[in-house]
């Protein structure tokens, strides 16, 4: 099939293909439905789409994880990977391929992509001297780091790394992409991602070290097993794979370029608008035609109303608390929980994830809006019309403007990925439909006996509700479904298309069918009297568990200077540390600091350690005392001494 037949292209749609160390999160969550609204849209209006998702398996975090679990790296990662396809699942994710890196297509496609660089001359071998930040899985150099020792990104601290190594010329091609992005506005978005990026690629591209010293995971380097390819090139070559490259040339023929490609704004700059576009100019191959970058959630500092614990917001947390509080059904809230993602913030920008703002929308525009409209209308189709749509008749018609201009701006917002210009569209045209039925009052028409005024403007109304409907299906698949079931569309056999979105397209003759409501109204007072009440039941079992001054007394913390520190062999976590208390005898500590802490930058440090903790041998070494730190799942700093001190010295 020749690419030059225009119909043959399938709309190509990816999300970044996301690590298995972590479950599937609110971030993993927003871009993969916001790609689903992106497949579902252009499915509607009838195109071919291919929507790929999957997970990134061969990161040394990874490998990490899983000798943390006590498992092998690909028992782990197939155990993992049921998380991604449950969620997804819940979230009615409709992805055409999950792509895992693990599967032989695509390691035969990375070997494939490196071994045709490798021949061009564009990946070279030499000595990489620098730093690694393993949980972002990144290559650093000095002068990018943080306070001499810690990633820019994550801000966690980062190994240092000399080892032999092959690079890929990103140099070569650094003034090529910039012109790409420079003259294709379309290419990199939003603006102003699109601006970092540029700067980014202005401040230098240096050659990218693409492998890492073999450890029994990745994707070999072809003809030199003793490395395998780096992570994030491999990730990248999973766009190549999904599409065919190398091994299905139709296919290929079909797909390429990917028309969108989401990704967080964190992995824009330095990967998707960097590495990437020159890989593919340096395999001679279309860049894609958009790569957006989106913006981060965060959650509301004090949201007391939501389900999700710690930082990290799990939408499945949220599904569950709309239903609570709601009582509506699981499609209901996952659906409403699709529409506040998409609706709350502009795309590309961040935004606050907030319990309280989600059961706030889903009363205010949810429940009013669209429930409402529906729920008031249905039983006068019923009561006057006996339940069945009649001919539109004369007079029908008074909402199609403010429909159409509703479609067209709704077409640019899913052209644009402004799902909230979007989605403010059509809630434009329900609110000028409620506003319909206050002005045209049926139930007076039906009183004077004004039939067929009655008749078109019932007509109306429904048929500003089956726009809507079609408007938002792509974001809110299960809710539009259920307002069709209820104008008795589906029992007409009228699907779903883009076409019909029309003003007048509601064929006359349908029954209508009145269902529970879908969207149950939420008592915010009552939600907000039982969070208060919570909150104080916390507090007082919080003070049942205070310990007395007398209770704290017995704790002996005291100073101690680090002489010696060293990993502990087979323990990944483990460092070994000598340190002087102020006694006779230095003491030995074991302590599990050692994937954030390296023994260098601990040798000398002034921290506190509780001294009289009973002695415990922990793989073969005494452990006399623990050592202090901040952080609840990982050490994330050492509690010291911030001025010179003795050793021994009592902490109280
Ligand atoms: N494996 C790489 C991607 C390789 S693609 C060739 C990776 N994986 S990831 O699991 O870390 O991806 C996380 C994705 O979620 C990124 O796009 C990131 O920007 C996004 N988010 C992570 N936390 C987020 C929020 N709190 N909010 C929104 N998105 C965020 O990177």
């Amino acid at each position: 099939m020749s690419r030059e037949d225009n119909d043959a292209k399938t709309f190509y749609v990816t999300t970044p293909i996301y690590y298995v160390n972590d479950a599937p999160h609110i971030g993993h969550t927003y871009t993969t439905v916001a790609a689903d609204a992106i497949a579902r849209y252009q499915r509607l209006r009838g195109g071919t789409v291919l929507f790929a998702t999957g997970t990134d398996e061969h990161a040394e975090k990874v490998r990490r994880a899983a000798e943390a679990a006590g498992l092998d790296p690909q028992g782990f990662t197939d155990r993992v990977v049921a998380s991604y396809y449950d969620a997804w699942q819940r979230m009615k994710i409709s992805y055409d391929r999950f792509i895992r890196t693990t599967e032989d297509i695509h390691k035969e496609t990375v070997a494939r992509v490196f071994g045709e660089l490798m021949e061009k001359g564009d990946i070279y071998k030499d000595q990489y001297q620098g730093w690694y930040c393993v949980p972002c899985e990144t290559y650093l150099r000095e002068d990018e780091l943080v306070d001499g020792r810690n990633c820019p990104d994550c801000g966690r601290p980062v190994e240092e790394m000399a080892q032999d190594a092959y690079f890929f010329k990103t140099s070569a091609y650094g003034e090529a992409v910039m012109r790409a992005i420079e003259n294709r506005p379309e290419l990199v978005q939003p603006d102003t991602r699109r601006n970092e990026v540029l700067s980014f690629i202005r401040h230098g591209l240096r050659d990218n070290c693409v492998s890492r010293l073999n450890t029994g995971w990745g994707v070999p380097v072809p003809g030199d097993e003793e490395h395998v390819v780096y992570v994030w090139f491999d990730a990248l070559v999973n766009y190549l794979t999904v599409a065919g490259y190398g091994y299905d040339d139709e296919r290929f023929a079909r797909l390429w370029p990917p028309d969108v490609q989401l990704v967080g704004k964190d992995i824009l700059p330095r990967f998707h608008a960097t590495i990437w576009p020159a890989i593919l100019m340096a395999l001679g191959l279309e860049l894609p035609r958009i790569i957006f970058g989106h913006g981060w959630w965060i959650s509301a500092s004090g949201d007391k109303i939501s389900k999700s614990r710690g930082k990290v917001v799990d939408p499945q947390a949220e599904v569950e608390l709309l239903i609570e509080e709601s009582g509506c059904t699981t499609d209901v809230a996952t659906d409403s929980v699709r529409y506040y993602l998409l609706r709350e913030v502009p795309f590309g920008h961040d935004g606050t994830f907030s319990s309280e703002a989600l059961l706030g929308r889903f009363n205010a525009d949810l429940a009013n809006d669209l429930g409402n409209l529906l729920n008031r209308t249905l039983p006068l189709v019923k009561r006057y019309l006996d339940g069945e749509i009649h001919e539109p008749g004369p007079g029908a018609g008074a909402l199609a403007e403010v429909a159409q201009s509703a479609v067209t701006r709704a077409e640019q917002g899913y052209a644009e990925l402004d799902f909230r210009a979007m989605l403010q569209a059509t809630w434009e045209l329900l609110a000028a439909a409620n506003k319909f039925v206050d002005q045209r009052a049926p139930w007076d028409l039906y009183k004077t006996g004004k039939k067929v005024e009655l008749a078109a403007v019932l007509y109306d109304i429904l048929d500003s509700i089956r726009i809507a409907a079609l408007l938002i299906s792509p974001v809110m698949p299960t809710v539009s479904e259920e307002i069709w079931r209820q104008l008795g569309l589906d029992s007409m056999g009228v699907d779903m298309s883009w076409d019909d979105c029309e003003a007048g397209g509601m064929p006359p003759g349908a029954k209508v069918r009145r269902g529970r409501p879908i969207f149950p109204r939420i008592d915010m007072d009552l939600v907000r009297k039982r969070v208060a009440q919570e909150a104080r039941q916390e507090e007082e079992e919080e003070q049942q568990d205070m310990i007395t001054y007398d209770d704290f007394q017995r704790l002996d913390l005291r100073v101690a200077r680090v002489l010696d520190a060293d990993r502990i062999e087979g323990a990944d976590k483990l460092l070994k540390l000598t340190v002087d208390v102020g006694e006779e005898q230095p003491r030995t500590l074991v302590a599990g600091i050692a994937q954030q802490f390296g023994p260098r930058e601990l040798i000398g440090q002034h921290v506190v350690i509780v001294a009289n903790l009973e002695p415990a041998t922990i793989r073969g070494v005494q452990s006399q005392g623990m050592i202090l730190a901040a952080g609840e799942k990982e050490p994330l700093a050492l509690i010291v001494a911030d001025r010179e001190c003795e050793p021994g010295e009592k902490v109280r």
